[in-house]
């Protein structure tokens, strides 16, 4: 009798295709760093409906605005801009540079939004911040043509007549064409509507005041969020952080997540877009990563990967803050104390490829900006 030797490869195939796939994506112990992709899942949720009828509303109010109006509007400026050998920075307005009420998280910018780099005209900046309770999220929109910016409340609508705050923590933000990206650290990422940029009226309360009346804690604007990507991978991950990559075929985002040490898995996921939808790329609402990796630095804050290489922010206490140049499958280079203290979320402008950072301790809350080229990686 012959050996049956076809079958034995095709049971020792369907063995192997499977193991050289094994590593569970939490254990991130092992030597090798790729981790199967495929378990990194977010599943949209269907659109709140809540925002066509407020849409509606605020459309006869004529109340519903261009996101220009966000640029045009500006109350508030950054001061005159500082340069080291390593970055240029900014420093907010003093309120909001002192304030202990409202942490500056995410950064993003009109080169993220369009692949052109502006949008409406204008060149900016968004920023996220936080609420001290993580009750509440604001966004600056920074018009660079004269450094002045303006904040606008991130909302929920959870009523067909009626908003509320968002209470997540906002460590990173992605303006994706007219969609804006939070991630929500648990949960997953939320998506804002800036089609539907809403002027209320300047008082203290939230949502529906009157017949007809909004308020928005003092904030004269509001974004609503129109969708939102649940995480449900079979364990925890921790969205920390958000980038866009326009240097990637297709466009391609990446989350991360912060942990203090490196006991626990510590990973850089990516999805890929599809920019005509402004949504993840989907199997029915399932969305699959395309990347997943054990990068295992701790107290990362931000990263963001252009031209193939990774640029990651890590906070180190009272001390200044390092950045790393990271090309996958190689060493991360640490360029020690390149940032000031507590840098965060970072975001990359193929114009000049630069990179933009911002940094949240009270006193020290800067944006900044720097050049590739300063980042020396292996
Ligand atoms: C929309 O509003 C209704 C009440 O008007 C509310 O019951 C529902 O939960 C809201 N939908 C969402 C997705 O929040
Ligand atoms: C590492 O972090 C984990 C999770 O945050 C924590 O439970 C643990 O105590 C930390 N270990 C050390 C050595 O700091």
């Amino acid at each position: 009798m012959k050996p049956p030797l076809f079958p034995l490869l095709t049971l020792l195939l369907t063995l192997t295709i499977p193991f050289t796939n094994a590593q569970p994506p939490t254990n991130c112990a092992a030597s090798r760093k790729l981790l199967p992709p495929h378990h990194f899942i977010l599943t949209e949720q269907p659109d709140n409906p809540n925002l066509t009828t407020l849409s509606t509303i605020f459309t006869s109010l004529n109340r519903r605005v261009p996101i220009s109006i966000l640029f045009t509007t500006t109350n508030r400026a950054l001061s005159n801009p500082t340069t080291t050998s390593s970055y240029t920075r900014w420093t907010f307005q003093s309120g909001d540079n002192t304030t202990p009420k409202w942490i500056p998280q995410g950064i993003s910018s009109t080169a993220d939004a369009l692949d052109k780099g502006t949008y409406e005209g204008h060149d900016g900046w968004v920023i996220s911040w936080h609420r001290d309770d993580d009750k509440s999220v604001r966004v600056s929109f920074v018009n660079r043509k004269d450094n002045t910016y303006r904040h606008a409340l991130l909302v929920y609508p959870h009523m067909e007549d009626d908003f509320t705050e968002v209470p997540i923590h906002a460590g990173g933000v992605v303006w994706y064409g007219d969609t804006l990206w939070v991630v929500d650290t648990r949960r997953g990422v939320r998506v804002f509507d800036l089609g539907n940029v809403w002027e209320v009226d300047v008082g203290g309360g939230i949502g529906k005041v009157g017949e007809g009346r909004y308020e928005a804690r003092e904030y004269r604007f509001v974004v609503p969020q129109v969708r939102w990507y649940k995480w449900t991978g079979a364990f925890p991950f921790r969205f920390s952080y958000i980038s866009l990559d326009r240097t990637a075929t297709p466009d391609t985002l990446m989350v991360g997540e912060y942990q203090p040490n490196t006991t626990v898995p510590i990973r850089m996921v990516q999805y890929p877009l599809d920019y005509t939808t402004r949504r993840l790329r989907m199997d029915g609402r399932v969305a699959t990563a395309t990347w997943a990796y054990c990068v295992g630095i701790e107290r990362m804050q931000g990263a963001v990967q252009a031209d193939g290489k990774v640029y990651i922010s890590r906070s180190n206490g009272a001390s200044r803050g390092d950045m790393f140049g990271w090309v996958p499958g190689k060493i991360a280079h640490n360029n020690e104390g390149f940032f000031p203290r507590s840098p965060e979320d970072l975001s990359y402008d193929k114009r000049g490829k630069k990179l933009y950072g911002l940094t949240e301790h009270e006193g020290q809350r800067y944006i900044i900006s720097t050049d590739t080229s300063k980042v020396k990686s292996d």
